[in-house]
């Protein structure tokens, strides 16, 4: 029967055959793919996962300044498995960025953006970015004190432009505060206009990255050794390996995601902060603004720059040249080889540096800048407020120069010879 369905649809429409092959059965990827690249396919289940959840929960929530945080709490607490949904939601927003770091940093590893891959790692950058909007967007709708209060920070932040600055911010709430304009443009940004523009970006990053094919643990070009049907030595076809291989990291994803879910949903207030249980009140700020945990980092760029002119615009200009710059990374990396496996010392400490310096920028922006006071180091010379600042200051600098620096750290470090073939 399937045979014969199959056969069917194929004399009607044989570019599915067609695709297909190109895209799984006969998608050659090279054999030595590690624990490092299951995040891809781990990022696409997580999109699946966020739609669907996004469209049950978009059944029951009302864009209404009035009546927002009253159907969260309607969904919560009476809507039949409307707990689970939520839930599903609020931990897949942070699941996807914690896959999505975890993607980045393995083309960091291995030098998956260098050159023939850029297309990819800039498709994969606008993917980024368009997640950041579309959780920004999405963090509004709950209509909770952190939501409101947040917006409230972000927006005013495009009020600190020069000239356009408060005609922009104002554009963008649709108001002179947030308010119910803003929650009816933000839910329609975050259930169609985003997501529609992510799913068409993964697309064209799957098909940037399946035209040249795909990098590997070793950095080496696997097209180079091929067999007599023109299949390269080193690769096997994507399907049924490495679908096979990937069902069994979705797998264990899957487990812990929801022990999350059902155990430990918020996270200690870093998937769910706890100011988000209290309604949106324009009346009372919260005494401590944070972002949710995958803003953090830029958060504490923006905080580390002092303001000039009584204007925070530096630290803005700052914030938006810590994402953007991450664009340049393939032209910015000289190295004559891709992976770590085969690079010196120099490129080893300087990404150790660097994600350290990231992960203190990331804390530091989830806790007030009095927090350091709480760890009795009170002994040294500077005051608590100011030792969390100079060390946010630090780590943006280490920030920025290992991105600046890297053309010429990377140009003088001592590489390894890489092997011709894949090595394992
Ligand atoms: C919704 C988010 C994303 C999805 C669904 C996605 C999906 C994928 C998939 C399925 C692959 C092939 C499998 C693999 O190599 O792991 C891949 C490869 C790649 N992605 Fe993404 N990606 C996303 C975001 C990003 C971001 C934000 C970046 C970087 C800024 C990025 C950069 C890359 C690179 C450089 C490769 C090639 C890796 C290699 O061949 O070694 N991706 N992506």
């Amino acid at each position: 029967m399937a045979a014969r369905l199959w056969s069917w649809v194929d004399s009607r429409m044989p570019s599915l055959k067609q695709e297909w092959r190109k895209h799984a059965a006969e998608y050659y990827a090279p054999k030595n793919f590690n624990f490092w690249y299951f995040f891809g396919s781990l990022a696409l289940l997580v999109l699946v996962i966020q739609i669907v959840s996004g469209i049950f929960l978009t059944m029951n929530y009302k864009p209404d300044a009035n009546l927002a945080f009253g159907s969260i709490d309607y969904i919560m607490r009476d809507v039949p498995g409307g707990w689970i949904i939520r839930y599903i939601h609020s931990t897949g927003a942070s699941a996807f960025f914690i896959v999505v770091y975890l993607h980045m940093f393995r083309a960091m590893l291995y030098g998956s953006h260098r050159e023939p891959r850029e297309l990819v790692w800039i498709f994969g950058m606008l993917i980024y970015l368009t997640l950041m909007g579309e959780a920004f967007f999405g963090y509004l709708l709950p209509w909770g004190q952190m939501s409101y209060w947040g917006a409230q920070v972000i927006v005013n932040l495009f009020g600190t432009v020069p000239f356009i600055g408060p005609d922009l911010a104002l554009w963008i709430r649709g108001d002179y505060v947030v308010s119910d304009a803003t929650l009816n443009r933000f839910f329609a940004l975050h259930v169609i206009a985003f997501p529609l523009v992510l799913l068409g970006l993964v697309v064209v990053h799957l098909l940037a990255l399946h035209d040249v094919g795909s990098n590997n643990p070793d950095g080496v070009d696997i097209k180079k050794y091929q067999d007599a049907s023109g299949h390269p030595l080193d690769g096997i076809p994507f399907h049924p390996y490495y679908t096979v291989k990937d069902l069994m990291g979705a797998v264990a994803f899957l487990g812990i995601f929801c022990f999350v879910m059902f155990f430990i949903p918020e996270v200690g207030g870093y998937f769910l902060e706890y100011n988000n249980f209290i309604p949106a009140d324009p009346l009372k700020t919260p005494q401590h603004i944070a972002p949710v945990w995958y803003f953090t980092p830029y958060y504490s760029v923006l905080r580390a720059v002092p303001p000039l002119f009584h204007s925070q615009f530096p630290g803005v200009l700052a914030m938006g040249a810590a994402v953007l710059i991450l664009f340049f990374l393939p032209w910015l990396d000289r190295s004559p080889v891709r992976s770590i496996r085969y690079r010196g010392p120099y490129y080893k400490s300087a990404l150790a540096v660097f994600v350290v310096a990231f992960l203190i920028l990331g804390y530091l922006g989830t806790e007030s800048t009095t927090v350091w006071g709480q760890f009795g180091f009170d002994a040294f010379f500077l005051d608590t407020k100011d030792r969390a600042t100079w060390l946010a200051r630090l780590c943006t600098v280490v920030y920025f120069l290992f991105f600046i620096l890297m053309p010429w750290y990377t140009g003088r470090d001592e590489v390894k010879p890489v092997p011709e073939r894949v090595t394992h």
